[in-house]
């Protein structure tokens, strides 16, 4: 089975299909390196990871596959500048560049024939980035798992939004998490899509259990908002989760809210399984899902789901 779209052509991949970039999670080698070895583009999320760590999970990917993989990089990042730096050095063929502007790296990045795929959530970023030289854009709505856009804005809006917007093209995500999902956004404007939450319910996802029990068990409204409005995350319903939300209805302080959004932190779920305590970061998608599938079997029926989704959708036409 084949779809080919812009983004295939681009990065030269079998499907469609990004396996989100995301921290921890995807955070090592055996995640990105199964999803690139299965058609689809496999991330390592470098946030969390210390420069030689990175240089060894590029490394390993490179023994599971030879097929194209990205490297994950949140401009803010403390060690972005490591990490950029080891993207040139190793020779990883895609960058997926979040959270800051491009255009003071983009020059050397082309030079070397990396492709740089940014993160936008907003129209007039998508312009920007699109101007500012870019290969192509990822753009997710609030529904997403991690930090969705601040302004609150649907997949089904801020897609077909950024559709309109640019001519480059774009990975759509933000609570898909199968073939029917895959249509959608293909139908909206997109040329492929981004899964986190999906995958993370993987067993090649580098997490704790209890975390992956934890959004198994999420259904409708098993997910929130929390945090400054400039930067909010998605995540699990837990004690963490409702201590903030409690602290902001009864209007404390921003200093007080603050206090209680750092006391926790996305690695105490994802290595230390507190659950509770910690930030189990996850999309509304988590309501769709109800078992661990491997990430190659998950490629594969992802596509047959998307072949045919579209297919019922001609038939239903009659
Ligand atoms: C546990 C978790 C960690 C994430 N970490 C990152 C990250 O390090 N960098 C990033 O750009 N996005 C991160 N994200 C966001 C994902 O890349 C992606 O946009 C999101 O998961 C897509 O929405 P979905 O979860 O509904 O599929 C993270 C998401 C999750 C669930």
């Amino acid at each position: 089975m084949n779809i080919k779209t812009r983004i295939t052509e681009l990065l030269g991949i079998r499907y469609p299909i990004v396996q989100a970039g995301m921290s921890w999670a995807s955070s090592s080698a055996l995640l990105a390196g199964t999803v690139s070895k299965a058609g689809g583009l496999g991330v390592i999320a470098a946030g969390p990871m210390r420069p030689n760590d990175l240089r060894c999970a590029i490394h390993e990917v490179r023994q599971i596959t030879d097929q194209p993989f990205a490297v994950n990089v949140a401009l803010y990042n403390k060690r972005a500048a490591e990490h950029l730096d080891i993207v040139l050095e190793e020779r990883v063929p895609i960058l997926i560049a979040s959270q800051g502007g491009p255009k003071e790296h983009l020059p050397r990045f082309k030079q070397a024939g990396v492709k740089w795929i940014h993160v936008v959530g907003h129209p007039d970023h998508a312009r920007k980035a699109q101007a500012a030289g870019v290969d192509a854009l990822i753009v997710v709505g609030t529904e997403a798992g991690g930090h969705p856009p601040p302004n609150g804005t649907s997949t089904l809006v801020m897609v077909r939004l950024i559709a309109q917007a640019v001519d480059i093209p774009i990975i759509a995500g933000g609570g898909v998490v199968d073939g029917a999902g895959v249509a959608a956004m293909l139908c909206l404007g997109a040329d492929a899509v981004q899964m986190g939450t999906r995958f993370l319910l993987t067993p090649e996802a580098s997490l704790h259990p209890a975390y992956k029990q934890k959004v198994l068990e999420a259904g409708i409204g098993g997910t929130t908002l929390v945090g400054p409005r400039s930067l909010p995350i998605r995540a699990v319903r837990n004690e963490f989760t409702q201590q903030y939300e409690v602290a902001e209805l009864a209007g404390q302080p921003g200093e007080e809210l603050n206090a209680i959004f750092g006391s926790s932190s996305l690695k105490m779920a994802a290595l230390e399984g507190n659950i509770e305590q910690g930030k189990v970061e996850a999309g509304q998608g988590a309501a769709l899902i109800d078992e661990l599938v491997p990430a190659a079997e998950l490629v594969e029926r992802i596509v047959q789901e998307t072949c045919d989704a579209m297919e019922q959708l001609w038939t239903k036409r009659g």
